[in-house]
């Protein structure tokens, strides 16, 4: 048997000549025991030497959250000074100031489950709040509406640049029953507390559906077009009026296909009973008490553009 290996910085390939045919594995890193096979007769090495092309954009299936409270809903770009609060360790991660969507190193703050939810951590990093906050905590208020934001990483639907099949499966944000991290995905401390919809998607969907912005779930990036793999997608969730007032963990859960395990991140906020209180304690951590803006209220958009009225 011969073997060869190629390492990517996402994947590592191995091709071996079995019995007169090239078996392939692929074995992306961010998901150490899963391995696809493929087996291929010699003629086809043109193939194979194509599908390995295409193996970064394979392994670039993935995303994560990169702000926390974010002043901006439905926006159309990323824009680090709208942020003011981050995830756990995002200092660590360089989330602020590398580019929005680098993985930066893998598995780095990427966050994907296995196939033992029992057993695998829910989050990336576990909570130790006195040192995951060299970037700050949110804090948020009963009844606030909190804007978060993502990579769409290739994965969004838009028929403007003639992808229409990029499946969305769930977006759910849970808040913990406690101070520690849940065992895992399965777990009863996890209280779901916002369905964020699911991206339509396929053949089925009209031009017209596909192309619509906001849209629910992930894929409520309306430049996806203009950068697939780095375009910002956002949702809004809201801080339930019964969650008792003090800090908690909220966690961003996201499956894309059935077939692929969830992904996820976490972070801490201090939950206020009113914006008065948060405000303070935004004010006293230098950051702006602003409400969210969306993006549609605050522009004119007229066949895609904006054509906001010039201030005289
Ligand atoms: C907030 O998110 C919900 C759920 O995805 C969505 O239905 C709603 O339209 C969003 N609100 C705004 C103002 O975008």
């Amino acid at each position: 048997m011969i073997t060869a290996t190629a390492r990517g910085p996402q994947c590592n390939l191995q091709a071996d000549l079995h019995e007169g045919n090239i078996v392939l594995h692929v074995r992306r890193r961010e998901t150490v025991g899963s391995c696809e096979q493929l087996c291929v007769r010699p003629k086809m090495k043109l193939f194979v030497a194509l599908l390995a092309v295409g193996l970064p954009a394979l392994a670039a299936a993935h995303s994560w959250i990169v702000c926390t409270d974010y002043l901006e809903n439905n926006g159309w770009y990323w824009d680090k000074a709208k942020c003011r609060a981050w995830p756990r360790n995002a200092k660590k991660y360089n989330l602020r100031n590398r580019r929005f969507g680098l993985a930066g190193g893998f598995p780095g703050f990427v966050h994907r489950l296995d196939d033992h939810p029992e057993l695998t951590p829910l989050c990336n990093d576990p909570r130790d709040d006195a040192t995951s906050y060299q970037l700050p905590m949110a804090a948020y208020y009963l009844g606030q509406k909190v804007v978060i934001t993502h990579p769409t990483k290739n994965h969004a639907s838009d028929p403007r640049c003639g992808i229409r099949n990029r499946r969305d499966t769930e977006n759910l944000m849970y808040v913990v029953n406690g101070d520690e991290d849940p065992c895992c995905i399965d777990s009863p401390k996890l209280i779901q507390i916002m369905d964020m919809g699911v991206s339509p998607s396929g053949r089925g969907e009209s031009d017209e559906v596909l192309g619509t912005y906001p849209k629910p779930g992930f894929q409520n990036a309306p430049k996806f077009c203009e950068d697939p793999d780095k375009a910002m997608g956002t949702y809004n969730f809201t801080i339930p009026m019964d969650l008792k007032p003090g800090r908690h963990t909220f966690v961003w859960k996201w499956i894309r296909v059935p077939t692929v395990n969830p992904f996820t991140t976490c972070w801490e906020a201090d939950v206020f009973a009113t914006k008065a209180e948060r405000d303070a304690h935004y004010l006293a951590t230098g950051r702006t008490t602003e409400d969210m803006w969306d993006f549609y209220q605050i522009h004119n958009i007229v066949d895609g553009e904006i054509v906001d009225p010039i201030d005289i």
